[in-house]
């Protein structure tokens, strides 16, 4: 059953971004509605707000401790839903997935060793091992479903033994997907055997409409895997910066804490501990994410019901995870021209040739906002893509 946008509404308050420094706002002119940046416009838990609230009525913000039940809480929150037996130990903190990413590149990889990832994928997960002189070596995503080549990964790796790390964005990002059970025990299977250590970037899992697989459901405790989790994406904290990873392997995890500890990786700032805290402990939170998530699957439906109408032979993927609609646009427009119609009708939206060479013609829409602004948006794009491809 749709479930419709006004009822959704009634439930999340979208309020005005503007002035607030939100990347997604405001870097651009107020007249441009933006559909990019990958954060949501609905207000936070008010469980979650009330709680940081609470913290400034001490008035005293000096330097602080991790909280003694963080990592506990974080545990029992992967544990139970993903049926997972991760343990506090495996856990260390971080100010960012990017920025654990970052350093375990450095720490376990030398410059001239390789990467392999995904086509098309986040571009940070690609753009920041090339900057680091670790090239990157791409299995592309076969574009009929967007599935992984399991036999193409294993013939990259199998021929190069310079690729030293695989990175898996599980769920996707682009392309909505959520990867299966079976795949990434071949993808775990292929890392172990060719000793290639295996980073899941695991950001998205919460935002799953589809029962979600950890890659540390299908992994054993000495294999070479690291997951990088987060409640940003799933709680819309980005602003706030506290993420973690999970290092099940002893090995791994020991070299990787003196390295987060050193840099000062895993200092955390006091409501990063509290947000950490509040939203994997207090199941009120669990209230609001429901409601996100029923306002984005509204959100989708809109989408894809207002673009069809007119522009029949779009291609929509399935939106299995993540509110980061993936749209096949090549039946209408070029890369060049849907840079036109996005500045004409004055929205930003991430365009698929970022995401890598087999992202042309598709683009990133953002579809976490106020169903009325997203109706606005997808009218004015609507509007540009029929004039300029009517020519
Ligand atoms: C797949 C993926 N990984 C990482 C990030 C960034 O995470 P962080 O802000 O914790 O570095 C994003 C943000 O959009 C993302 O989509």
């Amino acid at each position: 059953m749709p479930i419709e946008s006004s009822i959704c509404k009634k439930q999340l308050q979208f309020p005005d971004r503007h002035e607030t420094c939100s990347v997604k706002w405001d870097r651009n002119t107020q007249d441009v509605l933006p559909f990019s940046v990958a954060d949501m416009d609905f207000s936070g838990s008010v469980h979650l707000i009330n709680r940081l609230k609470q913290r400034l009525e001490h008035p005293v913000l000096g330097y602080t401790d991790p909280f003694p039940n963080t990592k506990r809480t974080i545990c029992n929150w992967w544990n139970s839903r993903y049926h997972t037996t991760i343990s506090e130990e495996a856990v260390i903190y971080s100010t960012g997935v990017l920025h654990s990413y970052v350093q375990i590149i450095e720490e376990f990889t030398r410059i001239g060793d390789k990467i392999l990832t995904f086509s098309p994928i986040y571009p940070p997960l690609f753009n920041l091992p090339v900057k680091l002189g670790r090239p990157v070596v791409f299995s592309e995503l076969i574009n009929d479903n967007w599935q992984i080549d399991c036999e193409d990964v294993e013939k990259k790796i199998r021929s190069d033994p310079t690729i030293r790390l695989l990175v898996l964005c599980n769920p996707h990002n682009p392309v909505c997907k959520v990867w299966g059970k079976v795949l990434l025990e071949k993808l775990v299977m292929i890392c172990s055997k060719y000793d290639v250590l295996l980073v899941s970037d695991e950001i998205h899992i919460d935002l799953s409409f589809i029962p979600a697989v950890s890659i540390l459901q299908v992994s054993r405790p000495q294999d070479a895997v690291i997951v990088l989790g987060s409640p940003v994406k799933t709680f819309n904290v980005a602003g706030i910066k506290g993420s973690f990873l999970f290092c099940p392997s002893v090995k791994i995890r020991e070299r990787l804490a003196i390295r987060f500890k050193t840099r000062g990786i895993s200092d955390l700032n006091l409501f990063a501990y509290q947000m950490l805290e509040e939203v994997y402990g207090n199941p009120e939170n669990e209230i609001w994410l429901e409601r996100a998530k029923n306002q984005i699957s509204a959100n989708y439906q809109l989408l894809c019901k207002n673009m069809k109408r007119s522009l029949p032979k779009v291609e929509i993927a399935p939106l299995e995870a993540t509110y980061l609609a993936w749209i096949d646009l090549r039946a209408y427009l070029t890369d060049e021209q849907i840079k036109k119609a996005c500045h004409r009708a004055k929205i930003t939206l991430h365009y698929g040739n970022e995401f890598g060479l087999n992202g042309e013609g598709f683009i990133r829409w953002n579809i976490a906002c106020d169903p009325v602004i997203l109706e606005k948006g997808i009218d004015l794009f609507i509007k540009e893509v029929s004039r300029i491809s009517l020519g």
